[in-house]
């Protein structure tokens, strides 16, 4: 039984968290979940908002499921989900987007099979803020790192070479930011030439997101920096169905968190409308990563088959099933 960090979050958080347990359960799944909290709902009732005995169980088990998380707004709080990922050094931020039948988008029949590696440390979420009150003038630096540039651009390219992927696209801002930019491109280029069997080519980000509308189905790996790859996550997000369907991973060399890309989405939580599709599609992922390849596929087959079948689908998917309904029509397909 491997243990694994169960972060239930907030907002619909707890309920797409279980969700997923319910269908690992049914699956028969052979891991065991050690349950710990973080975010608003642990800070209203602890006065915590990370706690110490969540970040052991990570440390413990180097593998963590993780709802959205609400950061309180206001001074002194720094986003939970930066504070991890800068914490363990989890610099890789995986974000795939797939066209998949049964959900609706109008780009359904275009084959988009992409995956963006974001970088996850450093960039414009380094945290070097700072206000000078007098002047009002208000700095918040891009740090880049080599060697944060470098792990990220080759993380890339072997993913690529390893799951058989043709080309690599480097999206950046290096003709404006010449010296952040710069070490990003130098670094994809360097991991380009490790790797001459991948295709290679870059692309200023403004002209990405319109190549991403327009034609998306030329992309295939896309690398970037932190703000940029979290935009453009959301943007593909939009192109396959949404923020409700689409999975994401952060992985460090020694320790990885898979969640949802997207949030707490309040105007929703506690109505049994949330689409647990995402976070089970980022279980999913993390199924394969610590070696259950045949119940990821068994359980991505009964997902499949529930998509097909508006009538089990949620709102956001144009059915009318709450999360509970969906969640046991993909338990009822688990043995197809
Ligand atoms: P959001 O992603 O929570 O919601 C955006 C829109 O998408 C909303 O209309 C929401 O109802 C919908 N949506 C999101 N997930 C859905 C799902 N599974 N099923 C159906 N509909 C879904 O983004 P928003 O509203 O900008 O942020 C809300 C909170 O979430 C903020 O406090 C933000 O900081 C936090 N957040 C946390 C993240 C994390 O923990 N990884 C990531 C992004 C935001
Ligand atoms: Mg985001």
């Amino acid at each position: 039984m491997q243990l694994i960090t169960l972060i239930p979050g907030d907002g619909i958080g707890p309920e797409i968290t279980k969700a997923v347990t319910d269908i690992f359960a049914a699956a028969e799944v052979p891991v065991q979940w050690e349950e710990q909290n973080a975010g608003q709902t642990t800070f209203d009732a602890s006065g915590e908002l990370i706690p110490q005995a969540l970040l052991d169980s990570l440390e413990k088990n180097r593998v963590g499921l993780k709802g959205p998380i609400t950061t309180p707004v206001g001074k002194g709080f720094r986003s939970i989900n930066v504070t991890l990922r800068q914490k363990y050094n989890l610099y890789q931020n995986v974000r795939p987007s797939k066209t998949t039948p049964g959900i609706a988008s109008r780009y359904a029949d275009s084959g988009i099979d992409l995956v963006l590696f974001r970088e996850n440390t450093e960039g414009l979420y380094s945290g070097l803020e700072m206000y000078d009150e007098h002047n009002g003038i208000a700095d918040s630096i891009a740090r880049n790192t080599v060697v944060g540039a470098r792990r990220i651009c080759r993380a890339a390219f072997a993913y690529a070479a390893k799951h058989g992927r043709k080309k690599v696209t480097m999206a950046h801002k290096a003709n404006i930011l010449k010296v952040a930019g710069k070490v990003m491109l130098d670094a994809a280029q360097e991991a380009a030439r490790e790797f001459p069997q991948i295709q290679y080519e870059e692309k200023i980000i403004d002209n990405m997101c319109m190549q991403l509308v327009i034609r998306p189905e030329q992309f295939d790996v896309i690398v970037t920096t932190n703000l940029f790859g979290d935009i453009l996550s959301d943007l593909c997000a939009g192109l396959v169905g949404g923020l409700g369907v689409v999975a994401g991973a952060n992985i460090g060399d020694d320790m990885a968190i898979f969640e949802a890309v997207h949030g707490s989405a309040p105007d929703i939580a506690g109505q049994g409308k949330a689409n647990p599709t995402a976070l089970l599609r980022s279980a999913l992922m993390m199924l394969h990563h610590i070696g259950e390849h045949a119940k990821a596929d068994q359980i991505e087959k009964a997902l499949h088959l529930t998509l097909l079948d508006k009538s089990k689908c949620t709102g956001d998917l144009g059915g009318s099933a709450s999360t509970s309904e969906f969640t046991q029509a993909i338990i009822g397909n688990l043995g197809k």
